[in-house]
């Protein structure tokens, strides 16, 4: 309860600052309150959104390698997982039973700002039986640092930032992270990077701009939300979702673009905001990358390399850093 009414308090003094900012901007971790998630949810089942299913093949095929190498100073070592924005837990869980099945035993801390994602993923990874699971609902910044509490020496700990979710990150602010995820950690941890490739640019709109108009309805969610938490005014209709490939910063940007000259009220921030036809809220950005900037992002954070697996078909990277 007084959780949930810190985040509100936190949201109306976001929106307030980051509507203020020129271009306009919202930030990203409000998508997903309940109906975000599932919107969110349904994204990955999309067929032109590829990261998902492509994660989970190179997950499949070298769990494994990856349970070898938390292992491989004591086979009865009990590793602690702890994932960052953890979303329905269907990635962990796999990397969960390859240790299970190699006889081990292991404990999780899950990490997202979603309740319902958190509640997901404690079921999903509830039904493992040699595992204690407890949940954060938290920023990654924080409940990393609490999560990293419960690491106990001789014990591995592996960090999983899955999903290309780092690419959510502009590129100081992602050395920033990895750095704080890499001061968290001990010589005998590590970090599971998912991380999404440069590719052409048709695919890479697709995959932000779907003919269905579910990845539209997951960003317009976001006024839906405050309208709905912060006594907002938007009008839905008047906002159209617009994805845009930044070749130059590599990123793919998402955008709200008002269609009309209008103003909006939000009572909870106490602001009253003008938009100008054609004018954007810069609500997220997916940055791209090729291999060996995804390396060489680890090791600026002192990271080693252990291992990168491709999958070539979406071009996704998989990379298991160590903290060396
Ligand atoms: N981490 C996801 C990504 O960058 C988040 C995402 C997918 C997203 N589709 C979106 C965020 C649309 C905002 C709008 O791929």
């Amino acid at each position: 309860m007084l959780q949930t009414d810190r985040l509100v308090t936190d949201f109306a003094a976001d929106v307030r600052r980051d509507l203020a900012l020129a271009p306009k901007q919202l930030q990203s971790k409000y998508l997903y309150d309940a109906l975000g998630s599932s919107l969110f949810e349904a994204i990955c089942r999309l067929p032109w959104y590829r990261i998902t299913r492509a994660e989970r093949r190179l997950l499949e095929q070298r769990a494994p390698d990856v349970i070898a190498r938390l292992t491989r100073v004591s086979a009865d070592a009990v590793p602690l997982f702890v994932e960052l924005g953890c979303g329905s837990g269907e990635k962990l869980v796999i990397l969960a039973e390859a240790l299970q099945t190699a006889g081990g035993h292991g404990r999780v801390h899950l990490i997202d700002i979603s309740s319902q994602a958190l509640e997901q993923s404690e079921r999903t990874l509830g039904r493992l039986r040699h595992f204690s699971v407890v949940g954060h609902r938290e920023t990654y910044e924080v409940g990393l640092r609490h999560a990293a509490e419960h690491r106990e020496d001789g014990n591995p700990m592996l960090v999983l930032l899955l999903g290309s979710n780092i690419g959510n990150f502009d590129t100081p602010a992602a050395d920033g992270f990895l750095g704080e995820i890499r001061r968290a950690l001990a010589p005998e941890d590590f970090l599971l990077l998912g991380a999404d490739l440069v590719k052409p640019e048709r695919d890479l709109l697709i995959a932000y701009d779907d003919p269905l108009g579910v990845t539209a309805a997951f960003n317009r969610n976001l006024l839906v939300r405050i309208n709905r938490e912060l006594g907002g005014s938007f009008d839905i209709d008047a906002f159209a979702h617009r994805a845009v490939w930044n070749p130059a910063a590599q990123r793919i940007e998402m955008h709200l673009e008002s269609l009309a000259d209008q103003a909006v009220t939000i009572a909870s921030a106490g602001i009253t905001v003008r938009f100008a036809r054609g004018e954007r809220i810069w609500t997220e950005s997916s940055y791209k990358y090729d291999e060996s900037q995804i390396e060489q992002m680890g090791i600026r954070a002192g990271f080693a390399v252990a291992e990168q697996w491709i999958d070539d078909d979406a071009r996704f990277a998989l990379t298991l850093f160590s903290a060396i």
